[in-house]
């Protein structure tokens, strides 16, 4: 299962290439505010510190803007996926992406069939929001479990990524649920990193080896 990084926060992504989990990196206009800057030279940074799939996000509306925006992003660096939201022109626009060799992540999905269609019209990577589902009293982790299987039965292509990931436990759902890949806040991946049974254990351990040391000094 692959491990992607929800964040536009290059020190964030850095920090997880050098931990040696990281399989590619989502953007969204959402998470590019919270940095600011040029979105341009952020994503050709973090294009520069992972090889994997980087998703930029169109915020056109309609399938001109959406194929502008998107063909600018795939200049910028080989491993760009254009991020496009699940519509009517939204589909266009993946298919014609599709046409063009240019990889496409389809956003704001929330259903199965919408999944489905944005992997018949072209879509490499298919993004179900997993916790905004969850946030209106409806299983998101179903959607994954779902498309995964749509997927799988009818032998497309595209890969499911678990989006809108909250908590350790949703990555873990979603791994069981077959998905993937994961996109996960960087608060999520060192949550899975940690367990205070764990880091006890690692304070112990210290104690007693010094302890052991000392003991071994004094009888020498
Ligand atoms: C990733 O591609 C999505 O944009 C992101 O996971 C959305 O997460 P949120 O629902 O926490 O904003």
């Amino acid at each position: 299962m692959k491990i992607f990084l929800d964040t536009a926060d290059i020190e964030e992504i850095r920090t997880a290439a050098r931990w040696g989990v990281l399989d590619g990196v989502t953007t969204n206009p959402t998470l590019y505010a919270k940095v600011g800057g040029s979105y341009d030279e952020i994503l050709q940074q973090v294009c520069k510190i992972t090889p994997g799939p980087v998703s930029a996000e169109c915020v056109s509306d309609d399938v001109d803007g959406m194929l502008d925006e998107g063909r600018h992003y795939a200049k910028l660096a080989p491993n760009i996926v254009v991020k496009v939201a699940m519509s009517e022109n939204g589909l266009e626009a993946i298919s014609r992406f599709a046409d063009e060799g240019i990889k496409t992540n389809c956003t704001l999905i929330f259903t199965a069939n919408q999944g489905l269609l944005a992997a018949k019209a072209g879509a490499s990577l298919i993004s179900p929001f997993v916790g905004r589902l969850d946030d209106i009293n409806q299983d998101g982790m179903d959607v994954i479990r779902d498309l995964v299987e749509i997927l799988t039965i009818h032998e497309m292509d595209a890969e499911v990524i678990a989006a809108s990931i909250r908590n350790p436990l949703h990555m873990t759902q979603a791994a069981l649920a077959g998905s993937h890949i994961a996109t996960v806040p960087f608060k999520v991946l060192q949550q899975m990193v940690h367990h205070p049974l764990t880091d006890k254990g690692i304070v112990q351990f210290k104690a007693d080896w010094q302890k052991a040391h000392q003991a071994a000094a004094a009888k020498a």
